[in-house]
């Protein structure tokens, strides 16, 4: 039996930070299932496959290996055997990502690899439908909201850090379309799930945001499974 924690919100509410934070502190496995649309996104890059090649998405999906493991505290993201987990960053890959995920094939692939990552295990899974489409009745389920502009600026520093060359105005767009088009999405849009607890996280610290956290797994680890 597994224990499952699903976070959903936009982005830069500090989902993959929690994530991480969380998974150590309990050990949990940490699924971070953007990092699989990235993967695909980027494979889509690579094969110069259009949005609308139905055809070819479905061959590259059928041929794709994505994995996921933790070395050493970090996430390791590999497609096709491949290290790709900085390039699934990159500002190319960034752009299209949200499109990407907004295609109903790639979306119903993504969610069958990411319920057999979570498989038999106590997982911290973090995206935008974790708690709508892919765990429903995950025993823990948060929402992560966020002033944009704050978020946006997190994301900046973010990728600072990780050497991802782009201004703030840059981030801010690329957050403002993606927030939009994650929402409106057909199948897995963006939204508050039932049952989630929604913390908003606009001045919050990361200490304060993992305290909040922590708090509601604590409480129903506590209670004890459903
Ligand atoms: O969390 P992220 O920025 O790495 O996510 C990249 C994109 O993938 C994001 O624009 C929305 C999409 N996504 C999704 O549609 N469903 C998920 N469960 C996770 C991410």
């Amino acid at each position: 039996m597994s224990f499952i924690v699903a976070i959903d919100g936009p982005a830069g509410t500090g989902k993959g930070t929690m994530a991480d934070l969380i998974s150590k502190k309990y050990n949990f496995t940490n699924i971070d299932t953007g990092a699989t649309y990235r993967c695909v996104a980027l494979e889509m890059l690579n094969r110069k496959i259009e949005l609308d090649d139905d055809e070819k998405i479905e061959k590259m999906l059928k041929e794709i290996k994505i994995d996921m493991e933790q070395i050493n505290g970090e996430l390791k993201v590999t497609l096709d055997g491949k290290d790709v987990t900085k390039e699934i960053r990159s500002p190319e890959v960034s752009k299209i990502v949200s499109p990407v995920s907004s295609i109903k094939k790639v979306r119903i692939a993504m969610n069958d690899i990411q319920r057999k990552m979570a498989e038999g295990k106590d997982v911290i899974m973090e995206g935008r439908d974790i708690c709508t489409v892919v765990f429903p009745n995950a025993d823990v389920k948060i929402y992560l909201d966020g002033d944009l502009k704050e978020r946006a600026m997190r994301r900046y520093r973010q990728n600072k850090e990780k050497g991802i060359d782009m201004s703030y105005e840059e981030v801010l767009e690329n957050i403002q379309k993606r927030d939009k088009n994650d929402m409106e999405k057909e199948m897995g849009a963006l939204k508050v799930a039932e049952g989630a607890v929604v913390i908003d996280t606009t001045g919050m610290s990361i200490e304060e945001e993992e305290e909040a956290i922590c708090k509601i797994i604590d409480e129903k680890i506590r209670k004890g499974k459903k």
